[in-house]
């Protein structure tokens, strides 16, 4: 089964993600001059071989790494010149980020680590969405007992029962089976248009970057449009 793709976003949809200039270096030049704009509604992806920077790329729109050079503007707010509060509410309330190797509390239960997640945002945990990734069955076990496959999903439904309007992933489906990979971004897209919001998703899989917006590759130190 295809993943469902998009209608097009319109032109002047809300700008919900704005980066203009963005230069980044560690040890070499990562990227220079990027500039990506996301409207609502929209979900982009970024391919490109390992070490080129995409990581960095979404830490630093994700509000995690200042860049070195550029400006991100995150639902209006230009994101590095707010205090390290107002960040941390922009962080809490309106922003998911999905890991390839998630962070889940080990000594608690699934429930426990999205109750916590829940506690901070001020919003409550969705049966719905537990349902959906398959996992409501598991919810009292302890985080250890699960698969790998059931850890990741119980920390995308704590990521998305944050209800977050900016989800950034990166390599979200990276150690998952085929029909667990595909469940997951239907529900990650599914989430994207019930809270009129935007996906920058990193991925090695093509067939769910395809089924993206818009895909961009990240080679040469710049962000070339493939799709
Ligand atoms: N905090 C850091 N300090 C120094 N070098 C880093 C840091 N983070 C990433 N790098 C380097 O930057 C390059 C790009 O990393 P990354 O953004 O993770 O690429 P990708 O996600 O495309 O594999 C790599 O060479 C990596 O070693
Ligand atoms: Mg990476």
């Amino acid at each position: 089964m295809p993943l469902s793709t998009t209608a097009g976003v319109s032109p002047d949809a809300p700008v919900l993600l704005r980066a203009e200039k963005l230069s980044h270096a560690f040890d070499y030049p990562l990227f220079e001059n990027i500039d990506l704009t996301i409207r609502e509604n929209e979900k982009v992806a970024v391919i490109g071989v390992s070490g080129s920077g995409k990581s960095t790329l979404l830490h630093i729109l994700a509000t995690l790494l200042k860049p070195q050079h550029g400006r991100v503007e995150l639902l209006g707010s230009d994101v590095y010149t707010l205090t390290p509060k107002q960040q941390l509410a922009i962080r809490r309330y309106e922003i998911g980020i999905i890991f390839q190797f998630h962070y889940l509390f080990k000594g608690m239960s699934a429930a426990e680590n999205v109750e916590i997640a829940t506690l901070l945002s001020e919003t409550e945990p969705d049966e719905a969405l537990l349902r959906r990734l398959g996992i409501e069955s598991v919810m009292h076990q302890r985080v250890t007992e699960l698969s790998g496959g059931q850890q990741q999903r119980v920390s995308i439904a704590r990521v998305l029962s944050k209800n977050p309007r900016l989800i950034f992933a990166d390599e979200p489906t990276g150690n998952l089976d085929d029909e667990t990979a595909h469940t997951v971004m239907e529900t990650v897209f599914e989430h994207i248009e019930k809270v009129e919001g935007a996906l920058f998703l990193v991925t090695h899989d093509e067939r769910i970057a395809d089924s993206c917006d818009r895909v961009y590759r990240l080679e040469h130190a710049r962000l070339e449009r493939v799709r």
